[in-house]
């Protein structure tokens, strides 16, 4: 098994060497551990109240359980005690390797809560440039409990990019302590309807939203494979994507970056459905020719593999064939978003950076789309199943097994 980070992308610290510190004298000691041991148990109570209360939360409606934990999250409670496991990629930093997925947060409401919770970095959005309701259909999100998986056909609910940027001027800059931001963007879908050419309009919305959030962005994540949304897909697989959208969103993110004078670089991003827009699961020539001109290029630095799946969400629920099939995400998605990001991972070669997601329910998941190919993973139907315990049981594991993936 050859080693994901190329030594050169890691930090002294990551290493794994203690940092050395002050000597404390016994009677300080004695009571920092005390500290601990309280803290310790009071994040054992959060992580197994998630569990206890599981037979009630799985009663709620999915949306109203959705807000109701949206507001949980406001308050000033630490959930999890944060993992220290510094990942670097090329000027991008963040806590850990295990982050929260996009669509959890879509407006940037409670950062500071996810956080606390314990991630090494958040994905929020995805944002649009304009409010947007979503897709105006009932039900449109589904606990398919026996699966372990959620069935959703939201489409992109969002407050808008203004309302976003409210959330985030507001955050106080201690709020982050290492958690970094990456902002998932996308397309508005009334203005694609409309447009007689909906690349070029994607591209114009996109731009705006770069030039927006770039202050608060650790990285961009360009959303073109929500299932829910119609003709975003087909952006993906366009003879014109790398010219028409990507050169020039990545132009004016380094014409921004470099006007701000700090040296500092944000990856860009894009996401990847599990299958392409045949609804046929990826074989190697199709994404090869999707996604290596891109790379080549040098305007898209990794991607981000999978967002929810059409083709299993076709074969798992049952809907009038006129009817918008929505994704399906957690435990089925997981085979296929691993066989995505190993191709991903070979075809894009050592340096892209590469975020898996699909279907990570333990830990063990985890480090499977790290051997795979995944720089760092993300999570969010697991959240709903295993509770905030997953992301700290997850991203402990992977700093524990760090050593033993090295020597391999
Ligand atoms: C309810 C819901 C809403 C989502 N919204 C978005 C979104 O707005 N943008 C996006 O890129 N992905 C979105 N996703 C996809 C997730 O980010 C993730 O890629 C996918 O769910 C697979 O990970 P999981 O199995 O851990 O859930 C959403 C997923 C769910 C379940």
């Amino acid at each position: 098994m050859n080693l994901r980070i190329p030594a050169t992308r890691r930090k002294p610290s990551e290493l794994g060497r203690a940092p050395e510190g002050p000597r404390l004298n016994p009677t300080a000691s004695t009571r920092i551990r005390a500290f601990d041991a309280t803290r310790s148990c009071v994040y054992s109570f959060f992580m197994s109240a998630y569990q206890m209360l599981w037979p009630v939360i799985r009663c709620l409606p999915p949306e109203f359980a959705h807000t109701l934990g949206l507001r949980l999250l406001r308050l000033p409670w630490r959930w999890n005690r944060p993992v220290a496991d510094p990942f670097a990629w090329n000027g991008f930093h963040c806590r850990h390797r295990v982050g929260i997925a996009a669509g959890l947060d879509k407006n940037a409401a409670v950062v500071p809560g996810l956080e606390r919770l314990g991630a090494g970095f958040v994905e929020i959005g995805t944002i649009l440039v304009e409010p947007w309701p979503g897709n105006q259909v009932s039900p449109r999100l589904r606990r398919l409990v026996a699966q372990r998986a959620l069935w959703n056909r939201l489409g992109f609910t969002s407050l808008g990019l203004k309302q976003v940027l409210m959330n985030l001027q507001s955050l106080q800059p201690t709020a982050l302590r290492g958690m970094a931001i990456l902002c998932n963007i996308g397309p508005h879908p009334g203005r694609l309807r409309k447009a007689d050419d909906p690349l070029l309009a994607a591209r114009d919305d996109l731009r705006t939203l770069v030039e927006g959030l770039h202050r608060f962005a650790d990285g961009f994540v360009i959303n073109l494979s929500s299932p829910n949304t119609r003709g975003l897909r087909s952006l993906l697989q366009s003879d014109r994507l790398r010219a028409a959208l990507l050169q020039p969103i990545g132009t004016h993110l380094r014409h921004l970056e470099s006007a701000e004078g700090q040296g500092r670089r944000r990856p860009l991003l894009l996401k990847l459905p599990p299958e392409d827009q045949e609804r046929q699961p990826w074989n190697r020539d199709n994404l090869a020719r999707v996604i290596c001109p891109l790379i080549e290029s040098g305007w898209c630095d990794g991607l981000v593999a999978v967002n929810t799946s059409v083709r299993l969400a076709t074969t798992m629920v049952r809907l009038p064939p006129e009817d918008l099939p929505g994704g399906i995400s957690g435990e089925p998605l997981r085979p296929e978003a691993l066989r995505v990001v190993s191709m991903v991972r070979e075809l894009s070669g050592p340096k892209a950076l590469v975020i898996g997601s699909g279907g990570i329910l333990r830990a063990d998941d985890a480090v499977a789309f790290l051997d795979a190919g995944a720089d760092l993973v993300e999570i969010y139907s697991g959240l709903i199943y295993r509770g905030p315990r997953l992301l700290t049981e997850c991203a402990q594991t992977l700093k524990d097994r760090r050593p033993q993936r090295a020597v391999n």
